[in-house]
């Protein structure tokens, strides 16, 4: 089969599928759905979930999927898929070219898996152009061009997209950063053109479906339009001259052949990876369409794996640690689903630890406990002492150094359940770890996410990239702990002189400046860090519409009979960007 490759199997099924939908209406317009997979296992399974959630009759459905030269599992993913699930649609064609067994068995001037050779590009334009033939065969009304790093989350993206009645159409794909899949400008000589309309239409600023030159990774062509009948992959253009690429070479065969390609963002489609560059492997592929899917969980709408393919990319770790704790309150389970999934999409697996519920001590539980206020402790901002929710906070933390130095943990991990991840965190957090062993640096806690009190400048560490020396910091979002660390936060019994768990940690290390609270406790000598830059992030900050704290929200700590609902005092409206962390009030973030 062409350049590529002789081995190859084309495989046509007749599905059992209906043919047309149900009732009695007209039936409605048959599709081709055309699918190029390689080495494609970080996003099939989310990639065919969405697919299979289309609000669009299966049975009308003529699935189009090619397969070639995979170096991971992304055949056997869409064998399992295929198998579950084929039978539902019209048909299925599937074309699969052997996985290579050496490098010599892939595209020869082929440099790496992400490296797109010119040969890699021919196989692309000749499979798309087999998908558009056989679908004109099929004399199908129109068919969908996608791509395995396209997610369409919206059910409805391809009834809006028929609707439109456009000859080609793409629907706005959203990712982790600027890119999209159209272009709103090209030069004579095919390159990208920037024009001021990009950004706005990216950001929704301007809504509506717009005429651009370019569209790329999923879009519909209406092949029943007279000027769709031209349109070709291969071979290129007798006059093109652009680049061998196969997204150029449809864009201008669509400007030859007068079809208008239009790009629509009134809605939220989907998103797209962003793809990596030619130096960059496939390791990196797999952390950035990670990150996309744990920003879509933070801003939704979520993505879904495929219930249908049961290989997982890769299998859970530790990332080297001993444990990685994660706090949870029990009653925020929408918090602990949507950790548990970041973490499982970050191949992490937790120990999930229930927090202490301060809304639920009473005085009597305090006293049990041994809980006492530190004398002279006085939040400047709220007028009050310690809430429940900060007693619950420090009891969860504590618990957790308890459980570290009882089970011997060297090293350990703590989150609480409100982390927004930076790209690549689990390969950013071990190259931290591995730099600061070879540093031979002696370590208590490093903040992976915290807030820098002043701005003050911090010492970075000698031999570690990406590491300082923390000054007076707020916030345990996520922190780094040794064996030591949780000894030395244990030694000077705390609980008997609280202060939130936020506090206790600049005191530890002597960066607190309150020399009042700081004389309560000795010796100081934790060794703290923070990641530089910071590895996570809080998900949202006071002032978004969907924040709440639970230390904010609950009552004061020694009244029973008090109720005082924080989230409408003074300091969590004042726009400050703070945690909404139930294990750490916010309120101190105008600092
Ligand atoms: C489409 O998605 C919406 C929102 O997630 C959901 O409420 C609806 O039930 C879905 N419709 C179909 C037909 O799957
Ligand atoms: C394919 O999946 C299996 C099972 O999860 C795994 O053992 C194997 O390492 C995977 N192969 C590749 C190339 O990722
Ligand atoms: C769709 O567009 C065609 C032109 O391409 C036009 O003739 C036709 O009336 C349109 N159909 C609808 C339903 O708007
Ligand atoms: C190619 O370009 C030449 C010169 O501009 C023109 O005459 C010819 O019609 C073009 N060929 C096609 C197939 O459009
Ligand atoms: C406090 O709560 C505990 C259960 O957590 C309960 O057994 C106890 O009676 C309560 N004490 C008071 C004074 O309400």
């Amino acid at each position: 089969m062409g350049a590529a490759g002789p081995l190859c199997a084309l495989l046509l099924l007749l599905g059992t599928g209906t043919g047309t939908g149900t009732g009695t209406g007209p039936a409605p317009p048959r599709l081709v759905l055309a699918l190029l997979a390689r080495n494609a296992q970080h996003s099939l399974p989310h990639c065919l979930g969405a697919l299979e959630r289309l609000d669009y009759p299966a049975g009308s459905i003529a699935l189009w999927f090619a397969t070639d030269h995979n170096s991971d599992n992304t055949t056997a993913m869409l064998q399992e898929w295929l198998g579950a699930v084929g039978k539902d649609y019209h048909s299925v064609a599937w074309k699969v070219q052997e996985e290579p067994r050496s490098k010599a068995d892939s595209y020869p001037d082929e440099l790496g898996p992400k490296h797109w050779s010119d040969k890699r590009y021919e196989n692309v334009m000749k499979l798309k152009q087999e998908a558009l033939t056989y679908a004109r065969e099929q004399q199908a009304d129109y068919i969908l061009f996608m791509d395995t790093d396209s997610v369409l989350t919206n059910n409805q993206t391809l009834k809006f997209l028929m609707a439109q009645n456009k000859s080609v159409v793409a629907p706005m794909l959203d990712s982790q950063t600027f890119y999209s899949n159209f272009w709103c400008g090209i030069t004579p000589q095919g390159y990208y053109r920037r024009t001021p309309d990009y950004f706005p239409t990216k950001n929704r600023q301007r809504v509506g479906c717009f005429r651009v030159p370019m569209v790329y990774a999923t879009f519909l062509i209406d092949l029943r339009k007279e000027e769709t009948l031209q349109l070709a992959f291969y071979p290129p253009h007798p006059n093109y001259t652009w680049a061998f690429d196969d997204i150029i070479v449809f864009a201008y065969s669509c400007q030859e052949a007068g079809a208008e390609v239009h790009v629509c963002n009134q809605h939220r489609f989907g998103y797209i990876n962003v793809p990596v560059k030619a130096h960059q492997t496939l390791e990196d592929e797999h952390a950035n369409f990670v990150h996309l899917t744990l920003e879509a969980m933070v801003d939704g709408p979520p993505m879904q794996r495929s219930r249908h393919i049961s290989l997982l990319p890769r299998p859970l770790t530790k990332m080297g640690f001993d444990e990685i704790f994660l706090i949870n309150l029990v009653r925020r389970p929408d918090r602990r689903q949507r950790m548990l999934a970041s973490l499982q999409e970050l191949e992490i697996v937790p120990r999930v630890v229930d927090a202490v519920d301060g809304s639920t001590l009473n005085s009597s539980d305090i006293k049990v406990l041994g809980v006492d206020l530190l004398p002279g402790y006085y939040d400047p901002f709220s007028g009050r002492t310690l809430t429940k929710g900060e007693v619950g906070c420090f009891l969860s933390h504590y618990n957790i150094w308890k459980e570290i130095v009882s089970r011997g943990l060297e090293r350990s991990v703590v989150f609480e359940d409100d982390v927004r991840f930076e790209a690549a965190f689990p390969a950013r957090l071990q190259r931290l770890m591995e730099e600061l062993e070879q540093a031979q640096q002696d370590w208590d806690l490093i903040y992976l996410g915290r807030k820098q009190v002043n701005d003050e400048d911090e010492a970075p560490v000698k031999g570690v990239r990406n590491l300082v020396v923390a000054g007076y910091s707020y916030w345990t979002l996520a922190y780094a702990i040794s064996h030591h660390g949780a000894q030395k936060l244990l030694a000077t019994k705390p609980l008997s002189k609280m202060l939130p768990v936020d506090e206790y940690l600049p005191i530890m290390c002597d960066k607190h400046p309150n020399e009042d609270y700081k004389r309560h406790f000795s010796p100081r000598d934790l060794l703290v860090f923070s990641a530089h830059p910071l590895l996570v992030y809080p998900t949202h900050y006071a002032g978004d519409s969907n924040w709440l704290s639970d230390t904010e929200t609950s009552t004061i700590w020694d009244d029973d009979s008090k109720k005082t609902d924080w989230a409408g005092s003074q300091k969590t409206l004042r726009g400050s960007r703070g945690s909404t962390s139930y294990l750490r009030s916010t309120t101190r973030d105008e600092l």
